[in-house]
């Protein structure tokens, strides 16, 4: 592409990759969410992550796809379960694994972000009642203490918790993810520990290189009030101000930069009785979620406020035909784009995902993948959009 064609070009230096994490991608896992998977009706159509996408054994593979989709950061998660299968039992191999992950990710020049927990668990840290434990936040210190010792001066960008409200508001909120244990109390004891286990890493992780800059992925969502009203605008106020920045503000001073994952719009109409969805839904993903691209420099803009560093460390969709990724991914840009020419400090945007993979209790029929995975031969091929997205990392524009 010329030059001239590039309409929204991006700072320089800014990193451009894509995400995937460890129970989705992996394969062979033995963690609180195989247990679960392999119940009855847990999984929508009936899978269990098994094998997985292989990337255990095929890592290579994978970051050379993220290398020729021009890619100079990788995001990748690091399985605490293998890590620490027995209670301060330490798997030297699993380690290395990791190490050898992060030196390919240098030989490749692929920026490594690591997240450290991506909502599985040791079994033997579930059974012991996961993050409801007080002690959760110190089980956590130990492990992290093992990965900074060994490769804490190879990573200078490490996620502590992906998403720890999504998970906790799942699991325990609506009770719909393992341990499926509904309620309110005990929904807020899980993000206290949160909270305690991130400040915990962060000075674990600081105190090995002091350079490091450490966040978490947090998922936050476009709020707008349906009607102009003093209550709707109100209680939507009040509705974000809890989901975007409650766990933030808690976590402000033990914060390098701010990690966003986005993927959501609510038109709220909120009356006494409760609040209903309005959204327009004019483009869906295959999950139904609505494509509200705008929506990205409205919470970028919220973000502001932290006066950090900010890395998109998530956005995509589920659409199997590849028939709006590539849309999405210019949108999305775009509008990242006008929050930075507005003093935004956004720095990199990692797209959901590098591959298809296993999607939660989704199962496998989401395809969120830049490459498609055949989970029979673990073959990848290129979607369409993913020549797109590489145009547009070369470019740094789009
Ligand atoms: C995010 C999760 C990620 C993936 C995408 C679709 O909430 O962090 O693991 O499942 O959604």
């Amino acid at each position: 592409m010329a030059e001239h064609e590039i309409k929204y070009k991006f700072p320089a230096g800014f990193l451009w990759g894509t995400a995937t994490s460890a129970h989705q991608i992996e394969g062979g896992n033995e963690n609180n969410w195989t247990e679960w998977e392999r119940k009855q009706g847990k999984i929508k159509d009936g899978s269990i992550s098994g094998r997985a996408c292989n990337s255990y054994e095929l890592y290579k593979e994978d970051i050379k796809l993220a290398k020729e989709l021009n890619n100079n950061a990788y995001r990748f998660g690091i399985e605490w379960s293998r890590i620490e299968p027995q209670r301060g039992k330490f798997d030297k191999n699993e380690l290395r694994h990791y190490q050898k992950v992060i030196a390919e990710c240098r030989r490749n020049r692929l920026e490594p972000f690591v997240t450290l927990y991506h909502w599985t668990q040791p079994l033997w840290f579930a059974k012991m009642g996961g993050w409801l434990n007080k002690q959760s936040p110190l089980m956590f210190r130990s492990y992290i203490e093992q990965v900074v010792r060994f490769f804490g001066s190879s990573v200078t960008f490490w996620c502590t918790l992906n998403e720890p409200m999504i998970y906790a508001y799942n699991s325990y909120w609506l009770g719909k993810w393992t341990p499926q244990e509904k309620s309110f109390f005990k929904f807020k004891k899980v993000i206290k520990n949160l909270i305690a286990a991130h400040k915990l890493a962060y000075f674990v992780l600081h105190e090995r290189n002091s350079r490091c800059q450490v966040s978490i992925a947090k998922n936050n969502q476009c709020f707008e009030p349906y009607l102009d009203t003093w209550l709707n605008i109100m209680a939507v106020n009040f509705i974000r101000n809890y989901w975007n920045h409650s766990f933030l503000n808690k976590i402000k001073n033990e914060l390098d930069y701010i990690g966003l994952n986005y993927y959501f719009h609510n038109l709220l109409y909120v009356s006494l009785q409760g609040y209903v969805q309005m959204n327009e839904n004019k483009i869906i993903s295959d999950m139904g979620w609505e494509i509200y691209p705008r929506g990205i420099y409205e919470v970028l803009k919220e973000l502001q406020e932290y006066r950090l560093p900010i890395y998109i460390l998530e956005n995509g969709l589920a659409d199997a035909r590849d028939e709006k990724r590539a849309d999405l991914i210019r949108e999305h840009l775009r509008y990242a784009h006008q929050a930075i020419t507005e003093g935004v400090d956004v720095r990199g945007y990692c797209h959901w995902s590098l591959m298809d993979n296993f999607e939660w209790a989704d199962g496998y029929e989401p395809k969120f993948g830049l490459h498609e995975v055949d989970f029979k031969t673990f073959k990848r091929t290129a979607r369409p959009s993913a020549k797109i997205y590489s145009e547009i990392c070369k470019n740094n524009g789009v």
